[in-house]
C-alpha cells in the first residue's frame, strides 16, 4: 500500500485544521516507523495510544471550529468522529497480539484507512462550506 502523505488537495481552507492534519500525517509516519522497529511492544502500544489521543484532540478542535462556522453537517460529522474513536478502541484491544506477531502491515493498512478516509471525504466538506459550495 502506498505511504500516506500530506497533499494540498486535503486542504480545508482553515489554517489550524490544515496544520493539525499535516501534523497528524507526520506523527502517523513516525508511529509506523516505530512499530516496524525493534522497540518493546509496551513502548509501541504507548506510542499508539499517544497518537490516538492526538487524533481525539484534533477531532475536538475541528468540532469547535465546525460549530463556529455554522457547518450544516455538524451532527453527522461528529458522529463519524465518535465512531472512528470507538472503532480504533476495538482495534486497540487486539493490537498487542498483532505487534507480538509482527503483523505490522495489517496495522498500517487499518490505520491508513482509518485516518485518511475521513480526512479525504468528510473533512473536505469543510472546504466546500468555506467556499460557499454545496456539500
Ligand atoms: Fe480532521
Ligand atoms: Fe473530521
Amino acid at each position: 500500500m502506498a505511504e500516506i502523505r500530506w497533499r494540498d488537495e486535503y486542504s480545508v481552507d482553515i489554517v489550524s485544521i490544515d496544520q493539525q492534519h499535516q501534523g497528524l500525517t507526520s506523527e502517523f509516519l513516525a508511529l509506523m516507523d516505530l512499530l516496524r522497529g525493534d522497540a518493546p511492544v509496551a513502548d509501541k502500544l504507548d506510542a499508539f495510544d499517544r497518537f490516538t489521543v492526538l487524533v481525539r484532540d484534533h477531532f475536538r478542535h475541528e468540532e469547535n471550529i465546525m460549530r463556529n462556522i455554522g457547518f450544516r453537517r455538524f451532527d453527522a460529522h461528529k458522529q463519524q468522529h465518535d465512531s472512528l474513536l470507538a472503532d480504533v478502541g476495538s482495534f486497540r484491544a487486539n493490537l498487542g497480539g498483532m505487534l507480538e506477531h509482527r503483523d505490522i502491515e495489517a496495522v498500517h493498512e487499518y490505520m491508513t484507512y482509518w485516518l485518511l478516509r475521513h480526512m479525504a471525504t468528510e473533512d473536505s466538506r469543510i472546504m466546500s462550506h468555506m467556499r460557499g459550495e454545496k456539500y
